[in-house]
């Protein structure tokens, strides 16, 4: 039996925690032999740990092999204690009419506190992956906070839009979903986010020559991919929740498969154009478990260029925007 792994997530009694935490629990994201010991956080309120004391009797009610305990808090001390993964999603989701971007007032300022906690207690291999939106700018103030842990232990989540870019790239070929390969996202977790579909295979082939029709590449494919959380908010009347829990497994379930390629928002090291300091989606590959590198040979066409200008303006503006909370 190995070690159970300890994993603390933020908001555990909102949407995401309610479909994130069973998958968890049942090995989805760290395999069918890897215990886990839950490290629930939520905010001190009566109504929200109520909440959470009732998600916990039904994990409880699972009786799931793999989850050797759990621990509901709303001190982050206690919540962060030893953690190996830190997963921040505990944070307001937005409402129509908005951009992510709106929630940096009040969501940015809760990454402070819990960058700094999670460097002082966290575990000496302890890794973040940041769901709370905005999500690159917030992981990017939460790695300003540490001393100890180093930035490339903060990762964002763009797993969610790569899972949508694959699905729209397989419907317009009407392939099966598993022949589209290799397609990535750059830049923001925001409309700005460029899917790229150059690099993509369907059945082995280029993307392009497969689908033959730029016009909707460049056009209707990217434009989906980037406003499909507010298509979902405005059809559900709440932002994803079932589909973001599952990009989580999926991000941290890739982050420990050695060998894996896929989309992830880094601390950006000048590659693809992006400013150093910003946190970006692109393409890594995961090294030993938990650790990636940069992929770094993709060749960026003139209209790839373009939107990733565009995108790294928009992270470099958000940057600026919270200037106050960094470091
Ligand atoms: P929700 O409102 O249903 O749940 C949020 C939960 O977090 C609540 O239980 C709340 O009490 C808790 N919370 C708030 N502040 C907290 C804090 N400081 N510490 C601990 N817990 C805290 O929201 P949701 O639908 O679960 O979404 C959560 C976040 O994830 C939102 O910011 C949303 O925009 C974002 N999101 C990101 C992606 C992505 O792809 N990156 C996808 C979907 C949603
Ligand atoms: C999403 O992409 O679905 C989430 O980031 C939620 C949102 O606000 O769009």
């Amino acid at each position: 039996m190995k070690t159970p792994l300890k994993v603390a997530v933020t908001g555990p009694a909102g949407q995401i925690g309610y479909s994130l935490l069973f998958r968890i629990a049942s090995g989805a994201m760290f395999g069918p032999d890897q215990p886990v010991i839950l490290q629930l956080i939520e905010v001190p309120v009566e109504k929200a740990m109520q909440a959470l004391e009732g998600v916990a009797m039904e994990l409880d009610d699972c009786a799931f092999p793999l989850l050797k305990g759990m621990v509901l808090t709303s001190d982050l001390s206690v919540g962060f204690a030893d953690a190996n993964w830190c997963l921040l999603v505990g944070a307001k989701p937005r409402g129509p009419g908005m951009e992510r971007a709106d929630l940096l007032k009040d969501n940015g300022k809760i990454f402070t506190a819990q960058g700094r906690v999670i460097d002082e207690v966290a575990a000496a291999d302890a890794r973040v992956a940041v769901v709370g939106n905005p999500a690159n700018t917030n992981c990017m103030i939460a790695a300003s906070k540490a001393r100890r842990l180093t930035p490339d232990r903060f990762t964002a989540m763009v797993r969610l839009d790569q899972n949508r870019a694959q699905t729209q790239l397989a419907k317009k070929a009407g392939v099966d979903l598993t022949a589209v390969k290799d397609i990535f996202i750059y830049g923001n977790h925001s409309p700005t986010m460029f899917p790229a579909f150059a690099h993509a295979t369907i059945t082995g082939e280029p993307a392009p020559a497969v689908i033959k029709d730029d016009a909707w590449l460049q056009g209707p494919f990217c434009e989906t991919v980037g406003k499909r959380g507010a298509a979902i908010i405005a059809a559900r009347g709440a932002s994803s929740a079932a589909s973001a829990a599952n990009a989580l497994v999926d991000h941290v379930h890739s982050l420990v498969t050695p060998g894996a390629i896929h989309s992830v928002a880094v601390k950006s090291e000048g590659h693809y154009g992006f400013d150093p300091n910003v946190w970006a989606g692109m393409p890594v590959r995961t090294t030993t478990p938990g650790s990636y590198e940069i992929v770094t040979g993709y060749t960026m066409d003139e209209f790839a260029v373009g939107k990733i200008a565009a995108t790294n303006k928009e992270l470099t503006d958000e940057r600026a925007m919270v200037a106050e909370l960094l470091g």
